[in-house]
């Protein structure tokens, strides 16, 4: 094989073959065969030329194999892997795998870190005392046997080759690229080891993917691949313009997050229940469960014992008792209307800046900055009531007024599920 003429055959828009695609892996793995510069230098030719469906499922498959696969044999079925391809204010990670785990269904799963505006559900759950988010595989699987569900960050012992070409399509301007994007993600979720994979694909200002039809491409690309690779996969295309919830920021989530599995009702509850019901009707179990155990205790009960089996030092329901940021202050309504917009992408960088977020991999979160957004779109909302409440580490004020939007006459809300695709 020769790189530079696999490299070539990509930039000159030919398909690459199962052995080629599999010659890059195998480099992204370490084989040594390809350099770091080749690598990226393949990864452009991806952008700008694309590939065809039989390309991304090869490319996908490759990667799954490039490392270890967790083998839940012996752990009740269904096994399940919920997935977000990340938006501002998304704890439904926090509320869904206590959910479908006291449904019955086995969740293992591999979170991320934030980086930008989107947070990672690892930063949210190390914001609570004593959260061991690195299990080893070994130990999540364990766990999996005892309570239903476990969750770690990721670990280089799986797809190895999708953690050198993400950190490599990081610093290359190669992260936008439907292929490379839904292999990464299903890559993943395949050597997770699941049987039915459940993605929320956020489509909006506060996500990756910002308009309908690009989350639309995206979603067929995973299922053209899901169908050509035999796995059970079923997306929902979900509403990211505005900031999911209430609480933007680590600790914030956790406590919303707690405040659903304690029967808050609302839209973070009504699309933990949608995503929820889908995956139970994948798994051919009833849908109606969802908010039976969300009703009954029953999924604030296994998550407390999610959160002890992780070593939590507080109850899940405590955590609002724990210390809160420095400084305080609300940021009032100027004029009275209707909430037409609240920018998620503008409350996600707020909030960053906040120190919520990471600007680079490897910057310090502080676990307990972030923003209430108290105003819906659709709400009516009278001058000089308050619409963020920010939560910050220092005195200096942010300036939210350009991320909402007042209008007459009446608007509505936004809708929750904009698309649901799925292999069946
Ligand atoms: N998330 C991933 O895991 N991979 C990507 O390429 C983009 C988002």
């Amino acid at each position: 094989m020769n790189p530079v003429r696999i490299i070539e055959r990509k930039r000159d828009g030919e398909a690459n073959t199962p052995e080629e695609i599999k010659f890059v892996v195998d480099a992204a793995a370490g084989s040594g065969q390809m350099s770091e510069a080749q690598l990226a230098a393949w990864c452009m030719a991806v952008v700008l030329r694309g590939m065809n469906l039989d390309e991304t499922a090869n490319l996908t498959a490759a990667m799954a194999a490039s490392g270890e696969t967790v083998d839940l044999t012996g752990l009740p079925k269904p096994w399940v892997d919920k997935h977000s391809t990340g938006g501002v204010g998304d704890k439904t990670t926090l509320v869904l795998l206590p959910v479908l785990a006291a449904c019955g269904l086995t969740c293992v799963k591999m979170s991320g870190r934030g980086l930008g505006k989107t947070g990672g559900t690892i930063d949210k759950l190390e914001s609570v005392p004593g959260f061991r988010t690195a299990l080893s595989i070994e130990e999540m699987i364990s766990q999996a046997k005892d309570i239903g569900l476990a969750l770690t960050s990721q670990t280089p012992r799986l797809t190895p080759a999708d953690g050198t070409l993400y950190a490599l399509r990081d610093v290359t301007g190669t992260v936008r690229s439907i292929p490379l994007i839904a292999s990464s993600v299903l890559s993943k979720k395949i050597a997770g080891g699941a049987d039915i994979i459940s993605i929320d694909l956020k489509c909006g200002s506060g996500a990756f993917m910002e308009t309908l039809p690009e989350a639309r491409e995206l979603a067929e690309t995973m299922i053209g691949i899901a169908t050509r690779l035999g796995l059970k996969l079923g997306i929902e295309i979900t509403e990211m313009d505005q900031p999911l919830g209430r609480c933007v920021g680590n600790r914030l989530e956790v406590i919303e997050a707690a405040e659903v599995l304690q029967g808050a009702p609302g839209r973070l509850r009504d699309l933990c229940v949608e995503l929820g019901s889908t995956a139970l009707e994948m798994a051919g179990m009833s849908s109606g469960k969802v908010a039976e155990v969300l009703d009954s205790g029953a999924a604030l009960a296994k998550a407390e014992e999610w959160f002890e089996a992780q070593g939590a030092d507080v109850k899940l329901s405590d955590v609002k008792d724990l210390p809160k940021a420095q400084f305080f202050y609300e940021i009032s309504a100027p004029q009275s209307g209707w909430v037409k917009r609240v920018d998620a992408g503008m409350v996600g960088e707020a909030a960053v800046d906040l120190g919520a977020g990471r600007r680079a991999k490897g910057d310090n979160v502080d676990p307990l900055v972030g923003i209430e957004v108290l105003a819906q779109v659709g709400d009516r909302i009278e001058a000089g009531q308050p619409v963020f409440r920010i939560h910050a580490a220092s005195e200096a004020k942010q300036d939210l007024s350009r991320a909402i939007e007042f209008v007459e006459p009446e608007t509505p809300a936004l809708p929750l599920i904009l698309g649901q695709l799925s292999t069946e």
